[in-house]
């Protein structure tokens, strides 16, 4: 487990304790983090030397930014129409079967957080779900499984 005193440090004295690049600083230390502990917004705070409020302001107006922990893996399912007419609900149900999860939530082994989307743009290739930062087009259910599968093996060191 990182030392989270050490990456805020390290990632303010990166942006030169600039509150102009709050956003940015939010972006690296959830980077690191996988989320935005409280005690992050607050030494932010502290350290620039603006209202606490102005830190949570940011961090709860922008989706990319998450203050409970998330997964090792995001695991995003767009709900989006054109994903949803080709089946994206099914794959939905499906994953959240599977991870027993509601989205917006951990598996508590800490390996997938379940999001939805409503559009990544790009409706044809729908539907359309995005495990950390790869794409998965036409989705099937099966596909699904297969794809969750790999990650949980890739996890566990065995090579699928
Ligand atoms: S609706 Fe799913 S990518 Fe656009």
């Amino acid at each position: 487990m990182k030392d989270t005193t050490a990456v805020v440090k390290s990632v303010l004295d990166r942006w030169n304790n600039d509150s102009a690049c709050l956003i940015s600083i939010l972006l690296d230390i959830q980077e690191e983090l996988n989320y935005l502990p409280h005690e992050t917004i607050t030494a932010i705070a502290d350290s620039l030397g603006i209202p606490l409020i102005d830190v949570y302001s940011a961090a709860t107006f922008y989706t990319v930014f998450s203050l409970e922990p998330r997964g090792k893996h995001i695991v995003n399912v767009c709900v989006g129409t054109a994903c949803h007419v080709r089946g994206g609900k099914r794959i939905l149900d499906r994953i959240q079967r599977d991870l027993k999860l509601n989205p917006g939530e951990t598996t508590e082994d800490g390996l997938f957080t379940l999001e939805t989307v409503r559009c990544l743009g790009c409706c044809a290739l729908g539907p359309v779900m995005v495990v950390d930062e790869t794409y998965y087009p036409h989705m099937t259910t099966k596909k699904a499984d297969t794809i969750l599968s790999k990650y949980r093996k890739d996890s566990e060191g065995v090579v699928a």
